[in-house]
């Protein structure tokens, strides 16, 4: 088996305690706007939505305004674009290149183990293994496709994403490794994919306070009512 389970990554947002941290969503969407928005689209996101990981309305517009997205106008009926405002979302990529870069809205979710999948394929690039084209000469990888172990068929059409360290400048100090980008951009996808993971987390702890007070109470009537039975 030449195919490789995602590396172990753990993420801020892991576990019943996990949080999102807003200064890494900060960072994974600095890296999918400089890198993967070139392929990939983000239709599920609005602009807007980036409030929630502590963008102020200023920057939103801002950012919004950096996007060209498909406008209709209705005095000719034709579909032009337009420069972003806050409430549009992520606009469709025409993609020219081999293959078809999917929507990464989802994505987190819908791959098995999403975002260790996603961290482990931008680090996963290679050459491919001797012993695999000895054994299986026909799996060489063919013209303008590239060889990933994590990738289920070994061979993808994504080129290589992130090359080098501090192809994205970071601002808060982090260090913009390769690793770390792809950590950051992992993690911001895990976002888009469930932006209310944290509400939903903290509604489970308030459920399961409710259930401990309420089997309190309950013990306390079944004392109270059997009291003088015994
Ligand atoms: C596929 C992520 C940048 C082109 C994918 C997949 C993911 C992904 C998760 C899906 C693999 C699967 O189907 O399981 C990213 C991220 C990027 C990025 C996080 C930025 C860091 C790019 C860029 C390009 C590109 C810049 C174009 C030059 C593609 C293509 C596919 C793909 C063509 C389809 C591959 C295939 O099915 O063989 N990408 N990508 N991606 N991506 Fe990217």
């Amino acid at each position: 088996a030449f195919h490789l389970a995602p590396k172990e990554v753990e993420f801020e947002s892991d576990g019943a305690f996990g949080k999102f941290d807003n200064q890494q969503l900060q960072r994974g969407f600095k890296v999918y706007k400089e890198v993967c928005s070139a392929c990939h689209a983000l239709k599920l996101v609005a602009f807007r939505d980036l409030k929630a990981i502590g963008y102020n309305d200023d920057e939103v517009k801002a950012i919004a305004k950096g996007f060209q997205v498909p406008a209709y106008n209705k005095n000719t009926g034709e579909v032009v674009t337009k420069e972003g405002v806050a409430a549009d979302h992520f606009p469709p990529v025409l993609y020219a290149g081999q293959g078809t870069p999917p929507d990464l809205s989802l994505i987190a979710k819908a791959r098995h183990e999403g975002p260790e999948y996603v961290y482990s394929l931008l680090t996963g690039y290679q050459e491919q293994p001797a012993e695999l084209l000895k054994k299986f000469p026909d799996a060489k990888t063919p013209e303008g496709l590239h060889y990933n172990p994590y990738f289920a068929n070994l061979n993808l059409a994504m080129p290589q994403p992130l090359t080098a360290d501090d192809q994205v400048t970071y601002t808060d100090g982090t260090k913009a490794t390769v690793d770390q980008m792809s950590k950051d951009v992992a993690a911001f996808l895990i976002w888009t994919a469930e932006p209310k993971l944290d509400k939903r987390k903290q509604t489970g702890w308030a459920v399961l306070g409710f259930l401990l007070f309420a089997t309190v109470l309950a013990y306390m009537a079944y004392r109270n009512v059997w009291a003088e039975k015994k």
